[in-house]
Order: C-alpha cells, then sequence, then structure tokens
C-alpha cells in the first residue's frame, strides 16, 4: 500500500526550499510506493486543509526558484491566530493528518519549527524535519539550508559597499540579519575582509570598535567597514538582557499574572528600543571618530533569490535521505548533516537549543588574526 506524506514549510523564508521539496517529492516518486501533498502556508495551510498536489509537473524547474511553492507562515499550532485571537490548534491539526491520511509528516523549518514539529510527534504524529534557516542556529546539524546563499549575498553587498566608504572616506555600518546567532555577520564579514565584526555572541563596547577606527585613520585609512549582526549587543545592554530575562523566568515559575505582565512589558520595551541600535551605533561612531556613518541594512534580500549550489546540494541531499528515512520508519527526528553523514536527529535532543557561534570557533580566530576588531 502507498505511503501518504505531507510537506510543510513553516518560518522565514529561505533559499534552498524548493530544492528540498523538489528532492522529497522526486525521490518519493521514485520509490513507487509514496505520495506526497504539500500544505500551504506552514502549520496554518494543515490547519486550514489547503492542500497542493505535488505531481511532476509542480516539481519541475523549481530548484533555481527562491521562497517555496508551498509559502509559509510563523503561526504555530498551539498558538494559532484565529479571528483575531491566539487559539490552540493542535487538535485541529492532528485530525487533518488523520483526515488526509497521512502517514508521515515533514516540516521544512528553524528552531521554532523543530519545536513546534515536536509538539505535534508528542502527540502521536510521525514527524520529520529539515533544518533550514539562514542565520544557521538550528542545533544539531553543522549546517542549514539557505546560509550559504546568504551568506554570499551579504558578502557581495558589503563588498560593493567597501568602494563607496573609501570614496567618501566614510564609516558604514551594515546590518546583517542574525537575531540571536552571529554566523551570517561573521562569515560575511570575514569573507569581505571587514574591519570591525559585532555579533550576539561578543557583547561589545562602541569607544573600542571607535578606538579601532581611529587607530586605521592614524595609519592613513580613513574608512571602515563594520558589519553587525541584527542581534549583537552593547556590553551594557547584554547586562540589561540578562536582567530582565531573570525577571521574566523568575516571574514565569512563581510570580503572579501582574509580575508576569510586568516582566513581559519591560521585556517588548527593551526589543522595541532595540529596533534603532544600528543606528545609534552608527551616530555614535561618527561623533567619537570624527568620520562621517552610514547605515545600510541589507534586510530581506539576504533571503530572496536563487540558491547557491551548495545550498541546493545541501536540500537535495536532505530531502532525499529524508524519504529514505521514512521508509525505514524513523520519526520524531530532524535530518542533519553531521561531518559529511546524513544523520536522524531525535528531536528531543535539539528542541530549544540553539547554536550560536562557540568562542573558540576558527571564524573568530581568524578574524582576530587579521586584525578585525570584534568590539571587545
Ligand atoms: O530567517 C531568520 C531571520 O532572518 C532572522 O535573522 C530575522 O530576525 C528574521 O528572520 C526576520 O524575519 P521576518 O521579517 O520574516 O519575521
Amino acid at each position: 500500500m502507498n505511503k501518504h506524506v505531507g510537506i510543510l514549510t513553516a518560518g522565514g523564508d529561505s533559499p534552498g526550499l524548493n530544492a528540498a521539496i523538489r528532492a522529497i517529492g522526486k525521490s518519493a516518486m521514485d520509490t513507487g510506493r509514496m505520495e506526497i501533498v504539500g500544505f500551504r502556508d506552514g502549520f496554518r495551510g494543515l490547519m486550514e486543509n489547503r492542500v497542493m498536489r505535488l505531481d511532476r509537473s509542480m516539481l519541475s524547474s523549481i530548484m533555481t526558484l527562491g521562497g517555496t511553492i508551498l509559502g509559509t507562515s510563523r503561526d504555530k499550532p498551539h498558538k494559532m491566530p484565529v479571528g483575531g485571537e491566539l487559539m490552540d490548534m493542535t487538535e485541529v491539526i492532528c485530525d487533518n493528518y488523520y483526515r488526509h491520511n497521512l502517514d508521515a509528516l515533514i516540516c521544512i523549518g528553524g528552531g521554532g519549527t523543530q519545536k513546534n514539529a515536536y509538539r505535534l510527534a508528542q502527540k502521536g504524529l510521525n514527524i520529520l524535519t529539515l533544518p533550514k534557516t539562514i542565520d544557521n542556529d538550528v542545533a544539531g546539524t553543522d549546517m542549514t539550508f539557505g546560509f550559504d546563499t546568504a551568506m554570499e549575498i551579504a558578502t557581495e553587498a558589503i563588498d560593493r559597499l567597501h568602494s563607496t566608504a573609501h570614496s567618501h572616506h566614510r564609516i558604514i555600518v551594515v546590518e546583517v540579519m542574525g537575531h540571536n546567532a552571529g554566523w551570517l555577520a561573521l562569515g560575511a564579514g570575514v569573507a569581505s575582509g571587514s574591519d570591525v565584526i559585532l555579533i550576539p555572541e561578543i557583547p561589545y563596547e562602541a569607544k573600542k570598535v571607535a578606538k579601532a577606527i581611529r587607530t586605521r585613520k592614524q595609519r592613513g585609512t580613513n574608512f571602515s567597514i563594520v558589519v553587525v549582526a541584527e542581534g549583537a549587543l552593547s556590553v551594557d545592554e547584554k547586562k540589561k538582557l540578562d536582567k530582565i530575562r531573570k525577571e521574566k523566568l523568575k516571574a514565569k515559575e512563581k510570580g503572579s499574572s501582574k509580575d508576569r505582565k510586568k516582566s513581559q512589558d519591560a521585556y517588548q520595551k527593551f526589543n522595541r528600543s532595540r529596533s534603532t541600535h544600528t543606528l545609534k551605533l552608527a551616530e555614535q561612531l561618527e561623533e567619537m571618530t570624527g568620520l562621517e556613518a552610514r547605515l545600510t541594512i541589507l534586510g530581506h534580500l539576504q533571503r530572496g533569490g536563487t540558491p547557491s549550489a551548495t545550498d541546493r546540494v545541501l536540500a537535495t541531499q536532505l530531502g532525499s535521505a529524508c524519504v529514505d528515512f521514512i521508509e525505514q520508519g524513523v520519526s520524531g527526528a530532524m535530518v542533519a548533516m553531521r561531518e559529511d553523514n546524513i544523520v536522524a536527529v531525535p528531536l528531543e535532543e535539539i528542541v530549544g537549543q540553539r547554536k550560536m557561534v562557540p568562542l573558540d570557533h576558527s571564524w573568530i580566530a581568524s578574524a582576530r588574526s587579521v586584525g578585525t576588531c570584534l568590539g571587545d
């Protein structure tokens, strides 16, 4: 009897999603024993029974397409916006899984999707996941697809900013995505030979960044490129955030609803204040160095367009291995790349964790040894 397998893509989009969908679909067809159905817009599509049949014609010529042909959303099964409210739609989603006679559901996403998928696995659904995100911060895998493409895009953009910074003798602060981890800023910063790289893992001091820029100026180089991950924090901000998080945890564990609201408000206020942190940094550096500064935010440019060859290969490897794992009856696992081997990592081993840049990582060591300032 044929197996029925569903696929959905959830969370922020990422180059390589279509390559993964294609690999799953084609490998499944190749077995001659599997039927694939796509759900639109992440978990929401499964809740609303919005399906897309993935036959050969749908899978043809999608390898090079950016985005996801299935659409995506950040909606979570247990906190789904319905009629203006957040509702727990887990049971509806489970019912629909059975209504579609699914034998397995493949959820392609980042850290949040791994968590949401795990919740469904705990309800008894056969779940496999694939790790994608341009942030490369999913625990349990060496690399997520999307990261390589985004690193190329950011590097090329920074290369272009170099010549204009040089011509105008300016500081250019470039904000790169990565709200928790600094992989993208660090990779693109090293590849573009940037002068300063600021990542969430290393809290920075603006005065140290300014000193590095002034030293360059004294040596006759009166421009600098400062790459900043969107999640990078100054030492003071980090202290503030740690305190807010501690209060939030305390309120969650043994506080009243008033305490919980207060700590949640403080957290939101802090996040709002951070929305312009790279602009503030550019202004600070201008004042501290006497050089004119400009800010460029690369934003969603980093997520769009054709995937790199590396991401296409990775997505194809993970997608086709996923079909093999379904055939073997594996479930409750993320299909990951580890030291050139594709493995099924139990979801409970990775949910709630984040792969940050280790402070002893060779990219950090290389950046330091070529004189890059990391703000510390
Ligand atoms: O894809 C991950 C990520 O790129 C983060 O670095 C960033 O904070 C986030 O997505 C923003 O995505 P969106 O605007 O889609 O919520």
